[in-house]
Formats: C-alpha cells, structure tokens, sequence
C-alpha cells in the first residue's frame, strides 16, 4: 500500500516538474508485444507473431485478424500446443506412464528431444535485441561480444523503482538458522554443477560493462575447461598424446600450478603458490565447488585422451585433444540436458544412464 502512494506521489511529482517519461517505460504491451514511442505521450505495440492483437497486444486471435499467413500459423500452432503449464505437470505427474515410457528407448528419446527442443524454441533465433538496440539491427546479430535479449531493453531514464532493501531480502529469503534438507534429496554437487556450466558463457567482460560477454563461442564450447583463447589452452596443454597438463598429489590427478603454466587466475591474497591451481576459468580458483568440478573434467579429459590413443595409435597429438574436446562438450552437453535438467524440473523421464556413467571397459 506505501510503495503504490509512494508511486503516485512520484509520478505526479515529476509532472509537476514537467518531466514525463517515456510511455514505454510502464511496458505496456503484453504477451512479448513490442513497444515503440512516439512522441512523448504516445506509443504503439508491435504484436507481430504474438498470437494476440489490440492496443497492449491482449487480445487473443481468433478467426480474425489474420494480416498474413504466418500469423494465421502462429496462432494455429498456439491453439494447438498445450501450454507450458500443462506440458510441465504432465511431465511431473503420473509417474506409473513415465516408468513404462522410460522402458522403451525410442519413445523416451523422441519425448526427450520434444521437451528440449520446445524449451529451446522459448528463445529468439537469430538473436534480436540487446542493451544497446531495441530494435532489430545487423549489429546486434553479429557483434558477439553482446549478451542477447529476448526482449528490448526499456527507455533511458525510466523511473527507477521502489526496490526493497538489500538486507532485509537476504535475512527473509537466504538466512537459515537450521539445516532444511532438500524434498528432492540432491546436494551440492548439484547447485555446483550448474555453476561451473553456465560459467562457460556468462562469462560478463567488466572491462566492456554488464552488457558485453567475453565468451563468445555463446554456448557449449568447454572454454571454461580449455580456455577461452587459443594462448590459454595452449599454455593449459601438455602437447603430449592430447593431455592437458596436471600434477599427480598423493597418487591423484590435479592441474598444474600457477607458477608452472603461467596463465592468470584469480584467488584471494592468502592463497599459497603451491595452492594455486590453474584451470580453464580464472574465477574458478575463488569457489571450492568450482575448482573440484575442473579437477574431474580435466581427469575425464586425460582418461579419454588414454581411450583414444589405445584406439588409435597412429593419431597425434592435436588430433587426439581435438577428438578428446568434442567428446567431453558431447558428455557435458548430455549430463546437463538428460539429468541436470530433468531432476531441476523435477520431470520423470530420464534417460538410463546413471550421473555418473559406469565405465564400459
Ligand atoms: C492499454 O494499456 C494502457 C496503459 O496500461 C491502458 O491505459 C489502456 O486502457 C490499455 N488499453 C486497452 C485496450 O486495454
Ligand atoms: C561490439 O560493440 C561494442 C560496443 O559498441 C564495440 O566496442 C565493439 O568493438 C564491437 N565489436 C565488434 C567486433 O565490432
């Protein structure tokens, strides 16, 4: 009730001081509708493809309407797929089905494929908008160095709004006094997981600011594993039977140290040098979790590297990283899409392997 006065008494305010914001700042145009200013006081939405006409695109589209024939398809394909709530709850309920379908591979995998490709189609392909362009451009298809938006960003100098303080969040949504074990039963290796993945590409440039991405591969690529530039990786390898370079400590596998491969990392002051590891990512020295998932890929790596080399004999070293790489983004692609996502889900299908795939020898 306060913020709503609180906003009424800031916006007539800055009428009052003759100050009046772009229309578009109060983003009216619904259901993913784009809006476009004209003029001080008035806006359009664009709802091309929406499914939905009107001034704030909220009106569902029947029979008519229909300017050309790929709006007619959009809301044919719309009227007939069910919504994502009803995919998802039937994804989450009647397990007895899901255990039959789970039996048989074919039926499995093509559900499999309908759920990621469906999820995937949620996003704009080629990318549209970013930071700098609510519009559609050449530039912001092209300069990869942009993060890409689904949605245009807002106007300049809108209206900031009233967000609630920083602390109080914390201590209301964050802060446990008691040990509250997850319903799902999964545990750390699982937040951790999803974080040393999606490091590969949100990777924010600072330099460039919060827009601006410095990887660029935008997706699987494992250059938090092999580095994001050809010097890292290069630096990272042994060149010897496609291995990347490591330490062996107490009999176990580790990467190399700082001091011996020479690449940049990030750790806090009080880190020793014969602590200073150096993988793939340079923030991965600064969370444990991080740094213990580097260690296994690059284990699994070097595992795969002895595979292939027994396989083939003839092959040197690049080929042998090279084939080594495309096998590990493979097996990192499928443990994220088959049970990472599944058990966040919480969805019933599974594929049959296990997380971690008994080794076929
Ligand atoms: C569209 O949105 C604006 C601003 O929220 C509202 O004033 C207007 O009545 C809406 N128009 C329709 C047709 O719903
Ligand atoms: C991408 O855009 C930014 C910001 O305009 C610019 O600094 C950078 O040079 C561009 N990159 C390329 C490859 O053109």
């Amino acid at each position: 009730m306060n913020r709503l006065v609180c906003l009424v008494l800031l916006s007539s305010f800055s009428i009052f001081l003759g100050e009046a914001y772009d229309p578009c700042c109060a983003q009216p145009c619904q259901n993913q509708g784009v809006c476009l200013s004209k003029g001080a006081d008035a806006y359009e939405c664009d709802c091309t493809r929406t499914g939905y006409y009107g001034e704030n695109c909220t009106t569902r589209k029947f029979t008519k309407g229909f300017s050309q024939k790929s709006e007619l398809f959009t809301f044919i394909k719309s009227s007939l797929k069910p919504g994502p709530n009803i995919v998802h709850y039937i994804l989450t309920h009647y397990k007895w089905i899901w255990d039959i379908i789970n039996k048989v591979s074919y039926l499995r995998d093509a559900i499999m494929r309908y759920v990621l490709m469906s999820r995937s189609h949620l996003v704009e392909s080629p990318p549209t908008y970013n930071a700098d362009y609510g519009y559609k451009s050449w530039e912001a298809y092209s300069n990869l160095s942009y993060y890409t938006r689904t949605l245009p960003p807002l106007p300049l100098n809108c209206p900031t709004p009233d967000l609630p303080n920083a602390k109080q969040v914390v201590e209301k949504v964050l802060l446990r006094k008691q040990f509250i074990p997850d319903p799902q039963r999964s545990s750390l290796m699982f937040a951790f997981f999803a974080q040393h993945f999606t490091h590969q590409f949100f990777k924010s440039d600072f330099k460039n600011g919060p827009a601006f991405t410095k990887a660029l591969g935008h997706g699987v690529d494992l250059g938090h594993i092999y580095g994001e530039t050809l010097e890292r990786q290069h630096k990272l390898r042994l060149f010897k039977d496609g291995k990347l370079k490591y330490q062996v400590v107490d009999g176990e596998m580790y990467p190399p140290l700082v001091k011996d491969v020479q690449v940049e990392m990030h750790y806090p002051p009080h880190i020793p040098e014969n602590l200073k590891f150096a993988v793939g990512h340079e923030v991965f020295g600064l969370v444990p979790g991080l740094m213990m998932y580097a260690t296994i890929w690059l284990r699994e790596h070097n595992r795969v590297c002895d595979v292939m080399k027994q396989e083939h004999p003839d092959w040197d070293d690049e080929r042998i990283f090279q084939t080594s790489r495309l096998i590990l983004i493979g097996k990192s692609l499928s443990h994220h899409s088959q049970q990472e996502i599944p058990a966040f889900l919480k969805t019933y299908i599974r594929t049959t392997n296990s997380p971690v795939a008994p080794r076929r020898e």
